[in-house]
């Protein structure tokens, strides 16, 4: 029997979420296979000389090629959206396959595959989005889709062309519980934010910064709390997503504390960017519209704080990629729209773990423990990847990241490998960077090079999340 292996990382310091370990690590078949020191030869080998080597990213909350209104269109298709993450040390994505009202889920998901297949560099899974409960939705295609491996979706509290009532939610979260998914929500109270929107515009305020001022800190604490009290209405646990500032973090905290399994989410633009760059000049403040909105330096403050402190348990990058000089994009029919009609969301699939790992570890904000797991381990947990993703252990997917730790990279736009015109993060200077980024074993980013190759990305099959379990189960179910 041959038993060279295909890949060895000889002399690496492997960290998960748990451990760290000096040693080489075997690949096979795309798997790891062994992890000790002085490793038999491979047909290839890397030196990670020393260096700190991690579990590829896994971006549970990303956008890319998702259909949209017209005439807005995202920039990034899976080729390009999973080319940026892989460049930046993202190994596995997990995008939204979104129904449309009126629509069937199953028929959103068949499209979604047909613009992943053939185009995706990395592996990939879908969550679901579901904006019209039907009773056909209920009964059969959600729990089938949740059968083949599509186990967690997204609800919305806002955006009229996704929002559910409060009674589809609960509906919703009925089939969560009784099929075992993970239930993501999108807090933030639609009735405020359009009285807010129209009292606004009414009195002229129609630029970018006046977007923040139609969805304050209130607007999505009373959300939060309301998805909560759903959660504990019907014993399912959920996960809030994109957590912006103090007030829903108060919340989050007050039902973990009640032993609530209530999970967060928050992204590098809470940590990073405040509500003053949507006030930069010119429009140039659309750049940073998005849903919730940046708070201040305080509420960054904050959310440092339940990042260290284990109040959340996934950092995403909520990837939404518009391009700013862009009739399809922040420019929306290439003029310079009032506030409520520009695009939500900003790009960051590539910059996500270099971000964190310079500012959050580099900064000693966080360690490189908690790293691994906000940003592969807890991930990979919450969508029914682990083991196979989010980890180093022998039998995982040889997906990896060699840093290239002291790297000094100013963050510019004209690096990054995404289809957007801009990055939030231009002129940034970080400590850090990936040097190699491994897919199954393969190279997809070396040398300061894309290696990877449109269509070798795999749909993954998620299995049912464990923290997704609900606490009790009620009698007969
Ligand atoms: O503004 C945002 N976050 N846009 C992306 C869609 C979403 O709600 O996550
Ligand atoms: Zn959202
Ligand atoms: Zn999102």
């Amino acid at each position: 029997m041959n038993d060279r292996f295909d890949l060895v990382v000889r002399n690496a310091v492997a960290v998960t979420a748990g451990d760290v370990q000096r040693c080489d690590i075997g690949v096979r078949g795309g798997r790891i296979v062994a992890l000790a020191e002085r490793l038999g030869p491979g047909e290839r080998e890397i030196d990670a000389a020393g260096r700190t080597v991690t579990p590829g990213g896994v971006d549970g909350h990303c956008h890319l090629d998702q259909p949209m209104p017209a005439p807005m269109r995202m920039a990034d298709d899976f080729l390009t959206g999973t080319r940026s993450a892989a460049c930046g040390g993202t190994t596995t994505v997990i995008p939204f396959a979104a129904q449309k009202k009126g629509e069937s889920l199953r028929e959103a998901v068949e499209d979604y595959h047909r613009r992943a297949e053939g185009k995706a560099c990395i592996d990939y899974a879908f969550h679901l989005i579901v904006s019209d409960p039907s009773e056909r939705v209920l009964r059969d295609e959600l729990p089938q889709l949740i059968r083949d491996g599509c186990t967690s979706f997204k609800v919305y509290m806002t955006y009229d062309d996704l929002k559910l009532s409060d009674r589809q939610i609960l509906d919703v979260l009925e089939v969560a519980r009784r099929e075992g998914a993970m239930a993501m929500v999108h807090a933030e109270n639609s009735d405020c934010i359009a009285w807010l929107t129209e009292k606004l515009v009414a009195s002229g305020h129609t630029a970018p910064r006046h977007h923040a001022d139609s969805r304050p800190a209130p607007v999505e604490r009373e959300a939060t709390h309301r998805a909560i009290t759903f959660s504990e209405l019907l014993d399912v646990p959920i996960l809030i997503v994109h957590v912006s500032g103090a007030d829903a973090l108060e919340q989050i905290r007050w039902a973990q504390g009640r032993s609530l399994n209530i999970y967060a989410e928050t992204c590098p633009q809470y940590l990073l960017l405040t509500a003053e760059h949507l006030g930069l000049e010119g429009f140039q403040g659309a750049k940073y519209v998005c849903s919730p909105p940046p708070r201040d330096k305080a509420n960054q403050q904050r959310i440092w704080d339940g990042l260290a402190k284990g109040a959340f348990h996934v950092f995403s990058s909520d990837h939404a990629p518009f391009r700013y000089e862009d009739a399809h994009g922040k420019k929306l029919g290439g003029k310079e729209v009032a506030f409520q009609y520009i695009p939500n969301g900003i790009p960051g699939i590539e910059t996500r773990l270099p971000l964190l790992f310079s500012e959050g570890v580099g900064e000693g904000r966080i360690d490189l423990h908690q790293f691994v797991a906000l940003t592969a381990t807890n991930p990979a947990r919450m969508y029914g990847l682990y083991p196979r993703k989010g980890t180093i252990a022998v039998g995982s997917d040889a997906d990896l990241v060699i840093w290239d730790d002291q790297r000094e990279q100013t963050i510019g736009n004209a690096m990054l490998h995404h289809a957007v015109d801009y990055t939030p993060y231009e002129g940034m200077r970080l400590r850090g960077w990936p040097a190699v980024t491994l897919s199954r074993g393969e190279a997809v980013w070396e040398d300061g090079e894309f290696r990877g190759r449109a269509g070798r990305g795999e749909f993954l099959k998620c299995g049912l999340p464990d923290p997704a379990r609900p606490r009790t189960r009620a009698a007969g179910a």
